[in-house]
């Protein structure tokens, strides 16, 4: 058995611009040094599957880490400082169980498909807008649907969408750990909860008919069921918009990357809504914004690796679905691909914090991608890409396409 740090692992400089752009190079090179471990300035990055699997999977021993942000980024007590260290993902074991508890039996599949006419009515009234420009940014067009979708789940009018989406471009922001970023989220961060609390006290003050019911609702209901308090609600409330926010946008970016080298899929996914779910499954192997970040709470032995407690891990769901021991011909867009339901892809995550909007993030991009395919045809890019930082939330910045309107 040999301890983590007496471990000869190569060494990830993630903060580098160029690693996003192509961080497969780096991590076959991780690979040649070990099969699941590497360093990064900060702790180990686990890589492949299995571990994640095996890890994540089995999180009794892990705490999500977002204690010490406030304090590096100088921000304890502010606005967002608070929101940071109080958010659901971050909150202690007991308290996140309560919140988590009361929320996840109610964002099941079938409330998800039950979502599906409001997707379907909020991406044409996008494309009406979007398509007869012929030439746009994919990108910008893809960040109004899940905010828009989010908004119409919870009952917003649709005036509110761009002061929402512009202050989660700027919460998008906030793992790159620059202090002077402080001030902008402390407002984008307002902005937000300025609306929260106004949505919340508008309903409250004008229930909804019984037949009627929305998402707010549903989270005004749980909320005074599970005794959550009005802070816990406003912060539940942002943070599902913020979840749901670059995750969905980014993955949908990416599958139209992919798109535009893959014609004859991209048409089969105008006219097939149920071929459009293995496309979707494919595009979350391929692709994924996510990683997650934990300390270990224990010593903890793992294919004989002592990791001591304390250690910070980064679980790279990112790039797990690329790992060549869990996926023949890894690096191709095959969405007729066989999968072992062992190694199915973990974009979603694993364990106690496991996306709790799966499947509306799901039903969402399927949804989103059989109507794109309908009215912007023959897509093809027109211009160069940029790349977020692949630490946070990672993917494509910036999708020139042109096509033809339909
Ligand atoms: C393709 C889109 C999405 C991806 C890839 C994604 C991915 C993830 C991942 C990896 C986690 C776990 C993070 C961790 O363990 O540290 C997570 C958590 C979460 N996600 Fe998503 N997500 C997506 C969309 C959504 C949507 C649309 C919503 C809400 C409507 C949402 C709500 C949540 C919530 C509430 C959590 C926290 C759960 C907890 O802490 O118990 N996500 N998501």
């Amino acid at each position: 058995m040999q301890r983590v740090d007496e471990l000869d692992l190569y060494h990830l400089n993630w903060d580098e611009p160029s690693f996003a752009a192509d961080p497969y190079t780096e991590f076959d090179k991780a690979r040649e040094k070990h099969p699941w471990l590497a360093k990064t300035d900060t702790g180990y990055a686990i890589f492949s599957l299995q571990a994640i699997r095996d890890l994540m999977g089995n999180d009794d021993n892990l705490r999500p880490s977002f204690d010490g942000i406030a304090e590096i980024m100088e921000c304890k007590g502010s606005p967002w400082g608070r929101f940071c260290e109080e958010q659901m993902i971050a909150l202690p074991e007991r308290e996140h169980r309560v919140l988590r508890d009361t929320f996840a039996a109610k964002f099941t599949p079938r409330y998800a498909n039950n979502l599906r006419p409001i997707m379907r009515e909020t991406m044409e009234r996008l494309l009406s807008e979007w398509v007869p420009r012929e030439r746009i940014d994919f990108e910008e067009f893809s960040s109004y649907y899940p905010v828009a979708v989010t908004a119409q789940m919870v009952g917003a009018p649709l005036d509110v969408i761009p002061g929402l989406r512009q202050s989660m471009e700027v919460m998008g922001l906030a793992f790159s750990m620059d202090k002077t970023l402080v001030p902008q989220l402390d407002k984008a961060f307002l902005h937000m909860d300025g609306f929260a609390q106004d949505l919340v006290a508008t309903r409250r003050a004008n229930p909804s008919e019984s037949d009627a019911t929305d998402l707010l609702d549903i989270i005004l209901d749980a909320a005074d069921d599970g005794g959550i308090s009005d802070r816990q609600l406003f912060d539940m409330l942002i943070f599902l918009f913020v979840a749901g926010y670059d995750t969905s946008k980014n993955v949908l970016t990416y599958m139209m990357h992919l798109m535009t080298d893959h014609p004859d899929i991209y048409e089969r996914c105008a006219d097939d809504l149920d071929y459009c779910r293995k496309v979707v499954e494919e595009t979350l192997r391929m692709f994924n914004p996510s990683s997650a970040f934990r300390f270990t709470s224990e010593d903890i032995t793992y294919r004989d690796v002592l990791i001591p407690a304390g250690t910070m891990l980064f679980f790279n769901l990112n790039v797990s679905g690329r790992d060549p021991q869990a996926f023949d011909d890894a690096d191709s867009f095959n969405p007729d691909r066989q999968i072992d339901p062992a190694r199915r892809h973990v974009a979603f995550g694993l364990g106690k914090h496991m996306c709790l909007g799966q499947f509306i993030a799901r039903a969402q991009l399927q949804e989103g991608i059989h109507l794109i395919a309908q009215h912007m045809k023959q897509p093809h890019e027109a211009g160069e890409k940029g790349w977020r930082p692949f630490p946070g939330v990672w993917g494509i910045k910036g999708l020139p396409i042109e096509f033809t309107p339909a």
